[in-house]
Order: structure tokens, then sequence, then C-alpha cells
């Protein structure tokens, strides 16, 4: 079984023996205070003798639990350690074992629950060690109410007088090979055979389980084996997209390595900060990073004698070059529509098409303004521009990292989200370190 659903299990069968013991100390006191009420016909001593050993017994291990888990508030919860299932078991028999002997009408019912409670480990070693250990109380507790309490139907309901009970003498006379006969045709093999045909019952259903189990952990498997081959397509298809516009320019396809890494450290702040922690979740940062590389996907469409122009463009030339936004934004949706993860699809399309957005709204396509551009769109930003800088083009040479890092702080409130450049500064130096890495 897997190790993480074998402590799930593991905890989940102690925590349910725990509530099964709190229910035999409910029902122990409920025992008491009827039987006080001369509800039962018990011999009250003999009531109370039992039930608060039984129901002390029953106590430890939860006390245990209580102190360890809640009090002393451990890492480690008791509930997981393969010891503890041991004390749970063990005081259970000792408190069913006095059980019995007092409530001796009530004893087969009583017998099932240490197989009962075996049985929640799904382990069939520990259900035949509960099995054989209930046969030999059953069998105790007749040859102990026969011979040394004297009660030979082991029913405290009529118990002998004290007189006659008070003599081991009398009580051996009475125990004639005929009577030890009887005993044995008329309650130990019955006891023994309700034992097997409850452990019998209880394994049958505990092996359904299991297969149920197998059968759930093996769709469970295939769904996962499904989901990966997916993400592997998923990944496969954007490294082919970012590797078609490394294909168009070596300086762009560095640029898109660059900015996914300063797109990750961005991210990978933000998300640990309170304002962004309920839009930023993992899925949501990993589909940002993903899709980083897909920012200039639309240039696919731009001509290379705009592309690769060594100087500066024509306002002709730049109008075509600012339509790389919104054909990105195509382009993404024609191609990965049918992958068939939206989540991704919109940050994509988001980062395609409003990476050029500026926080004042001078920025395209849409001149969009503030909070109106997408998040990731904003992110991506700060990282293209960034790298824009500090990068060699063919119309430019780099500046360096500083001065990049102070225009990316002046241009706070008027180009960027002064939010993310609040992130920026705090992340200044591992944005140093990436880009002097790449010289
Ligand atoms: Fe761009």
């Amino acid at each position: 079984m897997n190790k993480d659903l074998f402590v799930m299990t593991e905890r989940k069968a102690n925590l349910f023996n725990i509530k099964c013991l709190i229910v035999i100390i409910g029902l122990g006191i409920a025992t008491l205070i009827l039987n006080e009420l001369n509800f039962f016909t018990v011999n009250k001593d003999a009531v109370i003798f039992s039930m608060i050993p039984a129901i002390s017994f029953a106590f430890i291990p939860i006390m245990i639990y209580l102190i360890h888990d809640k009090i002393l508030k451990k890492d480690n919860s008791i509930l997981e350690l393969p010891y503890f299932k041991a004390i749970v078991l063990v005081f259970c028999f000792l408190c069913v074992m006095i059980l019995c002997v007092i409530l001796s009408f009530h004893t087969i019912l009583l017998l099932v629950i240490p197989t009962l409670l075996a049985a929640q480990y799904k382990n069939n070693k520990i259900m035949a060690l509960a099995s054989l250990t209930a046969s030999l109380v059953s069998v105790v507790i007749v040859v102990y109410a026969s011979l040394l309490v004297g009660i030979y139907d082991a029913n405290l309901m009529k118990p002998l007088t004290l007189d006659e009970a008070a003599s081991f003498e009398n009580r051996l006379n009475l125990l004639t090979r005929k009577r030890i006969f009887e005993i044995l045709l008329h309650y130990v093999i019955p006891r023994l055979i309700s034992v097997a045909a409850i452990d019998f019952i209880a394994l049958s259903i505990n092996k359904r389980n299991d297969e149920m189990l197998d059968i759930q952990l093996s769709l469970t498997q295939k769904v996962q084996e499904e989901s990966d081959a997916r993400a592997k397509m998923h990944n496969g298809l954007i490294e082919h997209l970012a590797d078609i516009i490394e294909s168009r320019d070596i300086e762009t396809g560095e640029h898109i390595k660059r900015t996914k890494n300063y797109v990750t450290i961005l991210v990978n702040k933000m998300k640990e900060m309170d304002q962004y922690k309920d839009y930023l979740d993992d899925k949501m940062c990993d589909n940002i990073i993903s899709a980083a590389p897909l920012h200039d996907i639309g240039k696919i469409a731009v001509s290379d004698l705009i592309l690769r122009k060594p100087g500066k463009l024509t306002d002709d030339e730049f109008a075509k070059m600012k339509i790389h936004t919104t054909k990105g934004g195509e382009i993404i949706n024609n191609i990965l529509n049918e992958l068939g993860d939206e989540d991704f699809l919109k940050v994509a399309y988001d980062i395609a098409t409003s990476h050029h957005e500026k926080w004042n709204g001078s920025g395209y396509p849409n001149g969009l303004k503030e909070e109106d551009i997408p998040l990731a769109g904003r992110i991506m930003a700060i990282a293209d521009v960034f790298d824009a800088l500090v990068a060699e083009r063919v119309y430019k040479k780099p500046i360096p990292v500083e001065d990049a890092i102070n225009i990316i702080i002046n241009d706070s409130g008027t180009h960027f989200d002064p939010n993310i450049v609040e992130v920026f500064k705090e992340v200044k130096d591992d944005f140093i370190k990436e880009a002097n890495s790449k010289k």
C-alpha cells in the first residue's frame, strides 16, 4: 500500500478505535447508573468492581492520545506511531475481558468488539491475533465463572449464595465430568463458533474493502498518468512554441529564457505576500511562469526586416511591431484552445496581449489603466523591460544593471504597477544576480 495512504489508514483506524473506547466508557457509566437505579438485577458490587477497572482501562489510550496530541501538541501525531494501535487494542481487550465476566449475558456481543476494532487496521495478522485472543477470552470467562466464581451458566444474574460460592471445595465437587462436558458443549463451543463466524464476516468485509481500495488506487493512478502526460504535452508545446520564436532571432530567444527567470523571481516573492495570496495560489504561479515564454509569440507575425532592424523603428514599423500583442493573443487562443486548460490559456492570453500596457494608460494595444491590466501582464512588463534594458539588442547597447533598476523604480506609477515595483525593490539583488549570470 502507498506509504501515505498506509499512515492515513492507521491514523483513521486509531481515531475510530479511540471513539469506540469513548463509547465503551459511556456505556459503562450508563450501566453503573442504571444498575444503581435498579434497572438491572446484577449484583451491584460485582458491577462496580468490574466496570470501574474496565472504564479505567478504556481511559488509558484516550488520555495518552489527548496528552500527546492536544496538550503537548507534538508535531508527530501519536496516532501515526506504530505502537499506538497495540496500546489501544491491548487496553480494549482488558476492558472487554472484565466486562465479559460481569455481563456474561452479553459476552458474545462484547467478544465481537476486539475483532471489529482490529479490522480497522486492514491487517490480517492483527485481525487473526484479535480473533485468537477473543476466542481465548471466551474460554477463560467460562472457566473463570465455572471454577473460580462457581457459576455454571456463567451468568451473574442468579449468583450462588455466598455460603455456596465461598467454598472452593464445594465448587470442585459440583464440577463433575458430565458438567464439564455440558459447559464445553453449551458455552465454550458455541462461543468459539460465534467468534469464528464473526471473524469470517469481518475478514470478508475487509477483503472486499481492500479490493475496492485497489480499484480506486489503480483508477487514481490512471488519472494521474493521464494528467502527467497532458502536462508533459502542455510543456512540450510551450517549449516548442518558444523555440519557434527563438529560431527567428537569437536575441529574442535568449530574452525569452531570461524574462521567464525574472518573472519566476517576482512571482515567488509575491505569492508569500498577504495582498496577493488570494490570487497567486500555486497553480496560478505555475501558470504565469509557464506562460511567460509565450509573451512575444506574436512576433512570429512581425517581419524580419522590422524584428532585426539595427536602428530605430519608423512610426509605421513601430505600429506593425505593436500588433505582436494582439497577434500573440490570437495565436494562443488558436493553438492552445485544444489543450482544454482554460486557466493556463487565460494567463497566457493576458501576458501576450497586455505586457506592453502601462499603469497610466499610455501603453498598447488597448491603453488599459492600473488594475484593468491583468496582474500577469503587469508582472511580465517589469521582467520584459528590465531585460530589454540590460541586454544588448541589434539596435542598442546594454545599460548597466543598476541604471536599469533605477529606471524601473522611477517608472513606478507611470509605466509599472507601483505595488509590484515595491516587490521588485525587495528582490532586486536576485535580478542583478540573474542579469550578471547571463553575461
Ligand atoms: Fe513584447
